[in-house]
């Protein structure tokens, strides 16, 4: 059972519920007989209680299991909304994919002109697969990655995450899916300038620790992002600001940003596009690295045939859709 993922969602259909008449309340169930009732809130702050061994120096945060189904419809206890109805096509091994989406629509709207982008994107992504992504420019593969990574709300259509649907959670939830399960990388490394190379790795980790919890365990979290940095090959650059680095690092310390939390899920824009061949390739290399020893689920969006060839799938997004 994904306890962590189970809480973000709990916390989500929160306020939607009515107040329940004691009388009529049975506690809902999901499949194993788990109560979803009664359990801790969630929050920035109190969520994350300091690991029982210090060693690890990581966010604690349980290994989500995406065989395990989950019976989300039963989690809520009033009908749900339109928004939060589970999709009409449940496969019977929907949980079997890491990431699934199900018709995904997404237009832009400029004044009175509409652009549409998205026109019933159908994808999926397994545990541990690295897929490559390609598309001409302007065939919505940013588009796409950031509804992926509930960066953005599509118009029409579900994402799921683990058998779990995503896109309609409220913004508090997003932003800790973000923070703790799903990386993501970009083309123009989007570091805090000010924050040299190691800050920049402790920013997820304060976020999910609440500065409390944070300042209490510094010296261990301090340690942990410099450990990553240094498993990205940047530890002979940890007091370096982001003008201090090349682009090549400042990527790796973007890469090890994205995975301090240990996330389950790695969405990269773009990661070479801002480097040079051979810095690209070692990029790349880093990324397939990842992924083989650690079993990191990667999605990759790139225009370059090349990097793409070195992913273990390439689809192309054309028109609008994912051309099969
Ligand atoms: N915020 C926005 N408002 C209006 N139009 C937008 C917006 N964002 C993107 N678009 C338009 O949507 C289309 C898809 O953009 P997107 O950035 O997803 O393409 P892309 O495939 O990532 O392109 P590239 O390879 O050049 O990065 C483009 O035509 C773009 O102009
Ligand atoms: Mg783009």
């Amino acid at each position: 059972m994904s306890d962590e993922l189970e809480r973000i969602l709990r916390q989500a259909s929160r306020p939607q519920r009515p107040a329940p008449d004691p009388r009529l309340r049975v506690p809902p169930l999901v499949k194993g007989g788990l109560p979803l009732d009664g359990g801790p809130t969630l929050s920035l702050e109190t969520d994350v209680k300091p690991a029982a061994s210090p060693a690890a120096g990581s966010v604690p945060k349980p290994h989500f299991p995406a065989s395990k189904p989950v019976e989300l419809s039963a989690a809520v206890s009033s009908p749900p909304t339109p928004a939060a109805r589970p999709s009409q096509v449940q496969p019977a091994d929907a949980t079997a994919y890491l990431l699934r989406t199900v018709g995904l629509y997404k237009s832009y709207r400029k004044g009175s002109i509409v652009i549409p982008v998205l026109m019933g994107v159908e994808l999926t992504v397994r545990e541990g697969e690295f897929l490559a992504i390609v598309g001409q420019s302007g065939s919505g593969k940013s588009t796409l990655l950031h509804l992926l990574g509930t960066l953005d709300a599509p118009d029409r259509g579900e994402v799921h995450f683990q058998g779990h649907r995503i896109d309609n959670l409220p913004a508090p939830s997003r932003d800790i899916l973000r923070n703790r399960h799903i990386g993501m990388i970009f083309q123009f490394y989007h570091l805090l300038p000010e924050l040299n190379a190691l800050e920049n790795v402790l920013v997820p980790l304060m976020i999910a620790n609440g500065v409390w919890t944070f300042f209490s365990r510094r010296k261990q979290l301090r340690n942990r992002a410099a450990e990553v940095l240094q498993s990205v090959g940047l530890g002979h650059r940890l007091k370096h600001k982001p003008r201090e680095l090349s682009g090549g690092e400042m990527q790796r310390a973007a890469i090890a940003r994205a995975l301090v939390a240990q996330p389950e899920l790695l969405l990269a824009d773009e990661p070479t596009g801002n480097l040079d061949k051979r810095t690209g390739q070692e990029i790349i290399a880093l990324l397939r690295n990842l992924n083989q020893r650690q079993g990191l689920t990667i999605v990759m969006v790139t225009h370059d045939q090349y990097i793409a060839g070195q992913a273990d799938r390439v689809v192309r997004l054309v028109e609008g859709r994912i051309e099969q």
